[in-house]
């Protein structure tokens, strides 16, 4: 039966397969900055209705260069880079400490896209984590307080003790601080290439890099 599932799944993924045809990415029609693209291309992700169009695949290294990755929440983006908020003790905030670089990917799937960026990682300021955080519901400024993210646990209903005292020492207290170990990180861009699927597998890829002069260039690459 098993042997049965697996070989008929490893058939099926064989099988899958999408010719891209909804549009292209045409060098006149791009904006010159990849920022302003970004946002064009976003705003257009929310006009379709996806769930969770800011959901970002985080890529992450040790300095010796072992990769790990996760998604993560797009939560603010502007000239300076593109905001996640997270655990500072986490798996992914050690290994920003010890080597600040970063890739994130998007991939928005019923419109045939997908964008990448990469660059130097640096914390948001104190003052901007916590306006993030206090817009966010009080259930997950608690939730934030209770969880060590990344640490091995002995349980679930820990977990769930942690949150219930919280939730105890906090009924009558609206303001939750922020805590110390929790804030935003800034991917810096250095590079932005935007993917639009297109027929036969010649799908468009426009990648932006900063020059010397931090200017944006911009470039085709082969599908
Ligand atoms: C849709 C989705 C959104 C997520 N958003 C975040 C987020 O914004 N921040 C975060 O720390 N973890 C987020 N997570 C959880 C991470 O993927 C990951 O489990 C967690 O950050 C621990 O990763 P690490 O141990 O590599 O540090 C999200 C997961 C999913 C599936």
């Amino acid at each position: 039966m098993a042997d049965h599932a697996a070989s008929s799944l490893k058939l099926s993924l064989a099988d899958l397969r999408e010719n891209y045809t909804q549009g292209g990415l045409d060098e006149a029609a791009v904006d010159t900055n990849p920022i302003a693209q970004f946002e064009k291309w976003f705003a257009e992700a929310l006009r379709a209705g996806l769930k969770e169009p800011n959901a970002m695949t985080l890529a992450t290294a040790t300095p010796d260069g072992r990769p790990s990755a996760r998604i993560v929440l797009l939560k603010e983006v502007d000239e300076a880079g593109f905001v996640f908020y997270t655990n500072y003790e986490s798996r992914k905030a050690r290994e920003l400490r010890e080597n600040p670089r970063a890739a994130l990917t998007l991939y928005w799937a019923e419109l045939e896209r997908q964008v990448r960026v990469e660059g130097i990682v640096k914390r948001v300021s104190r003052g901007q984590s916590e306006h993030y955080f206090q817009s966010r519901p009080k259930g997950s400024r608690l939730g934030a307080w209770a969880s060590h993210q990344s640490a091995v646990i002995p349980n679930r209903t820990s977990l769930e003790a942690r949150l219930k005292d919280l939730e105890a020492r906090y009924s009558e207290i609206e303001d939750v601080p922020l805590p110390e170990f929790w804030g935003g990180y800034r991917v810096e861009p250095e590079v932005i290439e935007f993917w639009q699927g297109r027929p036969n597998r010649l799908h468009d890829r426009l990648q932006y890099w900063r020059d010397q002069d931090q200017l944006w260039q911009r470039e085709r690459l082969a599908p």
